[in-house]
């Protein structure tokens, strides 16, 4: 594993919503609108929003993560880290965080569409044990690309917990 950051981990707060947006545009071609993030946070029982935050006084912003958790599955939505941050272990974290809170409403299952060229998000992907399912054709525009599916089993969603989270009891 590379350097990790000291960070805190956070719920998202409308607050953090035009550094969020900073990140998303400066990361995706077809960024999620304000309007997008704002309908998340409306979408209560299902939507779970974290932020990686500077250590310090001020709310910092380095990253983000957005997934839905219903029933026994986790979705994994939207993810970005600052540019000028990246490389550090952040989105790691994040992701990590995520699952165990995701675990904790009973998420056993994990899943993401990754576009086929972005080698950065699928080796993270893969290397928190993430697992190639299938291949949506052209599911993505601006450029027309395919989408990778990726799982995360219930086996490895468990001994990733166990092995990351401190103190961390199924
Ligand atoms: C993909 C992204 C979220 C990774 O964020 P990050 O904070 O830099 O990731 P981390 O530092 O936690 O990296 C963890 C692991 O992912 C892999 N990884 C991350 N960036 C990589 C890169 N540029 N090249 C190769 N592997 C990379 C490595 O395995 C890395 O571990 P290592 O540094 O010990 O080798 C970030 O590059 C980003 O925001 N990209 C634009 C938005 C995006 O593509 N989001 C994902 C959509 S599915």
């Amino acid at each position: 594993m590379g350097k990790t950051a000291a960070i805190t981990i956070d719920r998202m707060v409308t607050e953090d919503l035009d550094q969020v947006l900073v990140i998303e545009n400066a990361s995706f071609t077809m960024p999620w609108s304000r309007n997008l993030f704002l309908s998340e946070f409306r979408n209560k029982p299902v939507s779970l929003m974290l932020v990686a935050l500077a250590e310090g006084a001020a709310r910092e912003v380095m990253g983000y993560v957005v997934c839905w958790v219903f029933v026994d599955e986790l979705h994994v939505l939207d993810l970005a880290t600052r540019p000028d941050v990246r490389r550090s272990g952040i989105a790691r974290q994040l992701v990590i965080a995520a699952l165990a809170m995701g675990y904790s409403w009973g998420a056993r299952k994990a899943f993401l569409e990754v576009r086929e060229s972005n080698r950065p998000a699928f080796k993270l992907y893969a290397s928190l044990g993430f697992a190639q399912t299938q291949i949506r054709e052209e599911y993505y525009d601006q450029p027309i690309e395919n989408a990778v599916v990726m799982m995360l089993s219930t086996d490895r969603f468990r001994a990733l917990l166990s092995a990351s989270v401190e103190g961390w009891k199924m």
